[in-house]
């Protein structure tokens, strides 16, 4: 029997199984899966943790997600086509939901499947190789136990992930900085900020949302320092964007247009890297975070060996739906149902969509470039098929209400392409909401103003 190995159990390696489940459902035979996830449960960064640097068996932590980390896009955009937000929580809820409620979500419709048997918990791959004869030798090690194995598989897929290892620059003169640098990975809350005056460096979703984080509690000041551009959002006047760091003095920042400030405490959410330690060098995707990372075919097919896929290796406006729609691909071209073709054909499909990633020259492109590419995915599949385009101009209108009012975004409601479903206001505005779990969530307006 041909044996699948995937690499992780994140929102990716979960599409991946339930992809395969959706298959045997329908009657197809199968492969024999092994998913291996180093956390002790799936759900990949929507994992939190509160451990920062090493975990419990010295192992890198994988997730970056903090406390009160709320969706910063409209659920709207990644709600999964076969398991939409109706069917799982059973009434309209609100358009960002904060991240125990998403790990709620997609691990509901994997949750009673049985699927889980499939999934080796708090189990770590250390290496993977090509075998002599063909096929990969996977080296994984169970933490608790200190155990490592070697199977042999047909087939690989890499679902481990790419916002975990931090991008880490240094700047002249941080080492005399007193107080705490932490890279955005390691950030797990804002309330000791409370009453500080904080420097954000980086200027993308990381810088954005871990500065609107500590406005909301309670930061004397934000100053953002970016590289290329500033994000341009009306920020109230605490929270300025000034250029980038040239030099630290202590508690002293000097930037680049000659200004100074002091400040207590530095974050740096200078991005992540493309990191696969446990791959061999002829296996490891090299890429920058891109929309469209060369050596892949259909943005999964691995150009460099056969039967080795990736998932979720893009950079990222649309999310769970988009892995559905590789994952549904990929396991296709695993059954035989998707043939590939020759190798030069495969390079012109890379090169076309790399030349119309490279024209793409507004924001509508680029979210249109990303609907078009998950769009030539499920046509050649039976993952069902939704209105993309509507989902582009969702985007969009987010991207608008954003710039209308950073601090207040969150609170806007859209309409589910899937359902049609309106989603309904939460019940306290996000910037008053404090208490991020998932039963406070659940609770329902009324029996929160009827609450002492
Ligand atoms: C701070 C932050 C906030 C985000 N917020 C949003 C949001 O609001 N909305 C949204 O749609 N997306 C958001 N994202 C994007 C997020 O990357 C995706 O939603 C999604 O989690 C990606 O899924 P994935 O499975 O590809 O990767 P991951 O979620 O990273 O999962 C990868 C999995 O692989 C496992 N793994 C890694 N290496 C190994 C190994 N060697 N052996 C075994 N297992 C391994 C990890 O433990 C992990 O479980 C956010 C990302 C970050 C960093
Ligand atoms: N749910 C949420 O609220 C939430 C919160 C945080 C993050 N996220 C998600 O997490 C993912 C990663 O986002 P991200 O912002 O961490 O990464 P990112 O989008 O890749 O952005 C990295 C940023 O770091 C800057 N940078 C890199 N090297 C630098 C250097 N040497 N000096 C100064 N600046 C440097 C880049 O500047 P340039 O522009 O100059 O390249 C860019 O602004 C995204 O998918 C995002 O949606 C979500």
């Amino acid at each position: 029997m041909t044996r699948v190995a995937i690499i992780g159990a994140g929102p990716s390696g979960m599409a991946q199984l339930r992809a395969f489940a959706s298959a045997a459902a329908q009657g197809a035979e199968i492969p024999e899966i092994v998913c291996y996830e180093k956390q002790s449960d799936w759900g990949g960064q929507w994992n939190y943790t509160w451990r920062t640097g090493v975990d419990e068996y010295s192992e890198p932590v994988h997730s970056s997600m903090y406390r009160h980390l709320w969706s910063n896009g409209p659920k709207e955009c990644l709600e999964f086509a076969d398991y939409t937000f109706d069917d799982h929580f059973g009434r309209p809820i609100s358009s960002y939901p904060p991240r125990a409620v998403l790990w709620d979500y997609i691990n509901g419709r994997v949750a009673g499947a049985g699927l889980k048997n499939w999934v080796r918990l708090s189990t770590s791959v250390r290496r993977v190789e090509a075998h002599r004869s063909g096929g990969y030798l996977v080296t994984a090690e169970h933490l608790p136990s200190q155990t490592e194995t070697t199977e042999q598989f047909d087939e690989v897929i890499v679902a481990s992930g790419h916002f975990s290892y931090p991008n880490v620059p240094s700047f002249s003169g941080i080492e005399t900085f007193p107080g705490p640098v932490v890279h955005a990975h390691d950030f797990r809350g804002a309330e000791h900020l409370a009453g500080k005056h904080l420097l954000v460096i980086g200027g993308s979703y990381s810088a954005e949302d871990i500065g609107i984080q500590s406005h909301k509690l309670g930061a004397a000041s934000v100053t953002f320092s970016y590289r290329s551009a500033p994000m341009g959002f009306g920020w109230p006047q605490s929270l300025q964007e000034w250029p980038l760091v040239e030099r630290f003095e202590g508690t002293a920042v000097h930037f680049a247009d000659g200004r100074s400030r002091d400040f207590d405490a530095v974050v740096l959410a200078t991005g992540y890297r493309h990191h696969f330690p446990f791959l061999s060098e002829e296996l490891k995707l090299r890429t920058a975070n891109t929309l469209y990372p060369d050596n892949l075919y259909k943005g999964v097919v691995y150009e460099g060996a056969p039967g080795f896929y990736y998932l979720g290796m893009q950079d990222q406006w649309f999310t769970f739906n988009m892995f559905d729609a590789q994952a549904w691909f990929v396991r296709d071209v695993i059954l035989g149902r998707i043939g590939l073709p020759q190798a030069e054909q495969r390079r012109n499909d890379v090169n076309r969509w790399l030349s119309r990633m490279e024209a793409a020259a507004t924001v509508r492109d680029d979210v249109q470039f990303q609907a078009d590419y998950i769009k030539d995915l499920i046509e050649a599949t039976d993952y069902p098929a939704f209105d993309l385009d509507t989902v582009v101009e969702t985007f969009l209108e987010w991207k608008h209400d954003k710039k209308e009012d950073i601090l207040t975004y969150r609170d806007r409601c859209y309409r589910s392409v899937m359902t049609g479903t309106v989603a309904v206001p939460h019940h306290t505005s996000w910037m008053q909401a404090l208490d991020d779990s998932l039963e406070a969530y659940l609770t329902s307006a009324a029996a929160k103003a009827a609450a002492p």
